[in-house]
């Protein structure tokens, strides 16, 4: 950024509340000066919130306090005056019954607590999944200068020989345990050793996605998003980007200045070059909602059919977030997808994506794969539809078996989790490799809230005889670090009265990722009486943020925003009274 930027206190957003010569404004400066603040602290000095989402309940953004002393660091170096405001913070591992449920929540308060204060830029704590899209979702609402700072990712996970992986080997050595090839002690020493540090699950899971989106669509630093948590370099990054705050707040860099559809659709490639998470999809349409632009199911598809996967990170690939960082990070990933960005994009740093990522070099073949040799030519992941999901579905077929993404075969239905739950491993249940799992009132309305159950459980007797994926479908989501045939975020979902509402066991269930086709083998007429003879009532709980939820979520290919959050806000300032 250029030093020679306009600095004009007069025009600060806070000086509504500071500068004029009246009882509110003696008010506003009487307490400041109570909380132990001369003139000289805050005068003429933009007002940077660090929206902070540390809690003891967020096991990965435990180092936030440090990054936020750093963060304020470096907002006092470039003279600025920090203030540290905690929002609520969603923590993916301890919330029930799923962050999802309440990430529009974060949204919302982020959006009224950047509005109703004299802040004249933020800094946007976040990292763990849903802390992401919610703290942008609201910035872009309030469209007040912001900048995301990223928790970054935990250090690789170790046991033994093998490199652990956040999600993915929990659920991969759960199977061997469940399968009877792991014992007691090795299971507990694993427990032991896949989170080693603070920081973000360290697969390309939702958070680091998310981080790599934020990043790509030039919301965050360069670099930003593969830092890991613990390292010195994450520490610089929190006061550089307190640094870039104050300078934002000068120029009024908004997100509406920095955010457009072409960095939208920049967010929506990278997500698919590094193999990013199912979740995303969901993400990117709410805040391109925000931004009172429209991206559908269909143009993530076409997107998808042209963009090579290019980041080797697990689930879909072999390495993590570290190594990822080592590689060069995301600016190298970035360098060589040149001709599919748009590198005009501008960032908050005041350049354009391409000026930032100029210099940018790839460190290792292996990780960050060349155009010739990517992990996939395209389609990491792919919409399909059809009669069981007429607005669309979606299956990262990268962490798929390839063998299994044309299959047909007879549905296992189960009608709600517990019920699953509870079904799923009895010896007497009548499944085979060939089956379709499929679990339903699992969607936004019907769990509620959106849950990450999509990665169905595999039967302990067919685990037994050695399988170790087959087809699943839901009205789910499922973790991003989650991997197998999972056909995830049917719409409209059962509990909306969607078709696998209506689905019976031994029914017959095709799909065809190829074709982008998913079909349930049951006459339309055979559809219309089921549906007839059992209608569904939408599930709508009787007080509080539930019903508030219920009432006004949207589907998943609809991004899952509340109808009346969706579309840029008017951005009506409080009068100052
Ligand atoms: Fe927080 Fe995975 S649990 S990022
Ligand atoms: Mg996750």
């Amino acid at each position: 950024m250029t030093p020679d930027f306009p600095k004009d206190p007069a025009q600060l957003r806070s000086a509504r509340w500071f500068a004029p010569d009246d009882m509110r404004s003696f008010g506003h400066r009487s307490r400041l000066k109570g909380m132990g603040f001369d003139d000289v602290d805050y005068q003429d000095r933009p007002v940077v919130a660090i929206l902070n989402t540390w809690s003891e309940m967020n096991t990965c953004h435990s180092h936030f306090r440090d990054r936020a002393s750093e963060v304020r660091r470096g907002i006092l170096q470039a003279g600025g005056f920090p203030v540290e405001v905690p929002v609520m913070s969603l923590g993916e591992m301890m919330m029930k019954p799923t962050t999802m449920l309440y990430r529009n929540l974060l949204a919302m308060e982020v959006e009224e607590v950047l509005r109703c204060h004299p802040i004249d830029a933020a800094v946007l704590m976040g990292g763990c999944d849903k802390t992401v899209p919610a703290m942008l979702m609201g910035a872009i609402s309030a469209d007040i200068p912001s900048i995301f700072f990223p928790a970054g990712p935990m250090l690789k996970g170790r046991w033994k020989n093998e490199t652990l992986g956040s999600g993915s080997d929990v659920w991969k050595y759960w199977d061997e345990r469940v399968a009877g090839n792991l014992c007691d002690r090795d299971w507990n020493c694993i427990e032991n050793c896949i989170a080693r540090s603070a920081g973000t699950c360290m697969t390309m899971g939702t958070a680091s996605t998310m981080a790599c989106v934020t990043e790509a669509m030039g919301m965050s630093l360069g670099g930003a998003a593969c830092t890991p948590a613990v390292f010195a370099d994450h520490s610089r990054l929190a006061t550089r980007t307190g640094r870039l705050a104050v300078e934002m707040a000068w120029r009024n860099l908004k997100p509406s200045d920095v955010l457009s559809p072409a960095s939208i659709e920049n967010g929506v490639k990278t997500s698919l070059a590094i193999g990013g998470s199912t979740n995303a999809i969901v993400h990117l349409i709410a805040i391109a909602g925000r931004l009172g632009m429209e991206l559908t199911l269909q143009r993530f598809d076409e997107i998808s059919r042209s963009t090579p996967v290019l980041a080797d990170i697990r689930p879909g690939g072999r390495f993590l977030m570290e190594d990822f960082y080592n590689a060069g990070g995301l600016p190298a990933l970035l360098s060589r997808l040149t001709d599919l960005i748009d590198t005009d994009c501008r960032t908050v740093s005041g350049i354009t994506l391409g000026e930032q990522i100029r210099d940018a070099e790839v460190i290792d073949n292996e990780v960050i794969r060349t155009r010739e040799n990517p992990v996939s030519e395209a389609g990491g992941t792919c919409l399909l539809t059809g009669n069981l999901a007429p607005n669309g579905c979606v299956i990262k077929s990268i962490a798929a078996d390839p063998k299994l993404l044309v299959h047909r075969g007879p549905a296992v239905v189960f009608d709600n989790y517990p019920e699953m739950k509870q079904q799923l491993h009895a010896p007497e249940l009548d499944v085979t490799a060939d089956s379709v799992l499929i679990l339903r009132n699992a969607g936004p309305l019907g769990a509620p809230g959106f849950p990450e159950w999509g990665m169905l459980p595999i039967p302990k007797k067919l685990l037994q005889s050695g399988i170790r994926d087959m087809v699943r479908i839901s009205d789910a989501r499922m973790s991003g670090t989650s991997y197998g045939t999972c056909v995830l975020h049917i719409a409209p979902e059962s509990a909306a009265g969607g078709p696998l509402a209506h689905v019976h066991t031994g029914d017959m269930i095709e799909i065809d990722v190829p074709n982008r086709r998913i079909h349930w083998d049951v006459s339309d007429d055979e559809i219309r009486k089921r549906r007839d003879a059992k209608p569904v009532t939408k599930p709508v709980p009787e007080r509080g943020y539930g019903r508030l939820y219920a009432k006004h979520v949207t589907q998943a290919d609809q991004g899952c925003d509340f109808d009346f959050l969706v579309g840029r806000s008017p951005g009506q300032e409080p009068g100052i009274h």
